[in-house]
């Protein structure tokens, strides 16, 4: 098993851009795990399966292939990256990712990544259920305003319409399913590093992680 390092948080606390450039920086494997839950819960909404755990949805989730490559999500070898980071996604992943089914499906493949090499990885449940015993565990936060301002930018760069106060109110809703589910709900592991990334750059973010996590690896 490689060296771990979690980040949890809620949306747009900037986990996955942080995440993903703290692992260029240790030069350690990435492992986005909403993707994941993304890359299901698009497949069954664009097949009208809705999450609901009645019979047609578990027999397609049983044959479902999810395989992540690069910076490629794969179900059942269709490249769906592209298609995960739409609005109509970011609006049901919730649901989909509070079912239990769903999170017993993508266990076994978050955990193995960590056989492959040293891991940088986030999410809502990496450092309290997927790996408890990771080496460095931070919980990235931001205020409400901030994360939807932020997502808010995104959208508009991607020439999505967008409305601020929608936004805020959606990733309330977010925040609201993804902390108060009964399977792994978003919350603060325990023994985590808090960092409040309101009034800090990605860059300030990263500088100050990379500092901590070379301190656990003692270089
Ligand atoms: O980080 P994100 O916005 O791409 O995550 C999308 C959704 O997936 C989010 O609403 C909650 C869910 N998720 C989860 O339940 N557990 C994880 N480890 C990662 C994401």
């Amino acid at each position: 098993m490689g060296f771990v390092v979690t980040l949890d948080g809620p949306a747009g606390s900037g986990k996955s851009s942080v995440a993903k450039r703290l692992a260029e920086r240790l030069d350690f494997n990435y492992l986005d795990t909403g993707a994941l839950y993304r890359a299901i819960a698009c497949c069954m909404d664009r097949n009208g399966i809705a999450p609901d755990e009645n019979a047609r949805f578990m027999e397609y989730l049983g044959s479902m292939r999810v395989r992540i490559d690069g910076n490629g999500v794969f179900v059942n070898g269709e490249d769906v990256a592209a298609l995960i980071r739409s609005p109509r996604v970011d609006s049901v992943v919730s649901a989909y990712s509070a079912l239990k089914p769903v999170r017993g499906a993508l266990l076994g493949l978050q955990r193995d990544q960590a056989n492959h090499g040293n891991l940088v990885t986030d999410g809502r449940d990496m450092g309290t259920v997927v790996f408890p015993e990771a080496n460095v565990k931070f919980f990235l936060t931001a205020t409400p305003e901030a994360r939807a301002e932020r997502r808010y930018k995104e959208l508009l760069k991607k020439g999505e319409p967008a409305l601020y106060d929608e936004v805020l109110a959606q990733m309330r809703e977010r925040d609201r399913i993804d902390a108060g589910r009964e399977f792994a709900p978003l919350k603060e592991p325990i023994d985590s590093i808090h960092v409040d990334t309101s009034d800090m750059t990605v860059d300030e973010v990263v500088d100050r992680l990379t500092d901590i996590v070379k301190e656990g690896l003692g270089v």
